[in-house]
């Protein structure tokens, strides 16, 4: 994986470079199991604004390795299903349901976001964390989870902001998987779910859960250069420690500077 400043043309091959890179080592090395800013206590707040309860279907659009899926049918008692375009995360999040004990309430199913596998107006609530600024067609991806929900149901999102245009230097498709390269502004983002019928009713800052992502990942690249050089730890020769600071750094610059931010918002679908 570069970062190169070219996108590949073909939409599919931006979906695989994603759900692969969410699915390596490396990831989960530098974000845990949670690939969100805010990280599950943010999902938890997703899950009382959307006002989550028991008996409930929830959709979990983008489900990564499982764990807010987990997390909220812990907590809320709602019955879950994750779709993820990665094989293998959808693999480890079904084993990850079963150890936590909620097999019964979470399922995982590999599916594209832009082409849900599941029939319409099957599901009470939708949510998608960091994931919609990933998705190359944004406006289908907004009219499929319009077409899942049943009237009156809810969409939450979490999602990395911008002001302005990308610097030159954080764009690219590694950065694109970094939710940074396509990152819309908040208006952007209401658009596209208004367009596909939704009038969105919550929209909150939460920019301090984006800087203190950063920060760690920074802290975390750093550390993981000294043992690498000291030989205790062992991380596939395909990091470019350099460029990836480089990149931490710049991105954390663009954040203090309000380039970047991270929002929650919902919004509603009328009821019949
Ligand atoms: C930043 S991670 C967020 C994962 C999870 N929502 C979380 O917060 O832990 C983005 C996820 O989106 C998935 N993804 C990207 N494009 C997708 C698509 N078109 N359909 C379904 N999942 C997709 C990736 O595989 C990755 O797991």
């Amino acid at each position: 994986m570069n970062s190169s400043h070219e996108l590949p043309s073909d939409p599919i091959e931006v979906k695989m470079c994603c759900s692969t890179v969410y699915q390596s080592d490396i990831a989960r090395f530098l974000l845990g199991d949670s690939f969100h800013p805010g990280g599950l206590q943010l999902t938890e707040h997703l899950g009382t604004v959307l006002h989550l309860a028991q008996g409930q279907r929830v959709l979990d659009i983008a489900s990564g390795r499982g764990k807010s899926a987990i997390a909220l049918a812990q907590r809320f008692g709602c019955q879950i299903q994750g779709i993820e375009y990665g094989t293998q995360a959808v693999q480890e999040a079904t084993e990850a349901a079963a150890e936590a004990g909620v097999a019964h309430l979470v399922t995982f199913l590999q599916g594209d976001a832009e082409c849900l596998p599941v029939a319409n107006e099957t599901f009470d609530t939708v949510i998608c964390e960091c994931a919609f600024c990933t998705f190359p067609d944004k406006s289908t991806a907004a009219s499929e989870m319009w077409r899942v929900l049943k009237p009156g149901g809810r969409v939450g999102l979490s999602d990395l902001t911008r002001l302005g245009d990308v610097p030159e230097e954080l764009r690219g498709l590694l950065l694109w998987i970094a939710c940074i390269a396509d990152a819309q502004p908040v208006d952007d983002y209401a658009r596209y779910l208004t367009q596909a019928g939704f009038v969105v009713d919550l929209i909150e800052a939460h920019d301090e859960a984006l800087y203190e992502m950063a920060q760690q990942i920074r802290g975390k690249l750093l550390g993981a250069e000294l043992l690498v050089r000291l030989k205790k730890l062992d991380l596939p020769a395909s990091l470019d420690f350099t460029q990836a600071k480089s990149l931490a750094k710049a991105a954390i610059a663009a954040i203090q500077m309000n380039q970047f931010g991270y929002v929650v918002m919902r919004a509603h679908k009328a009821p019949a």
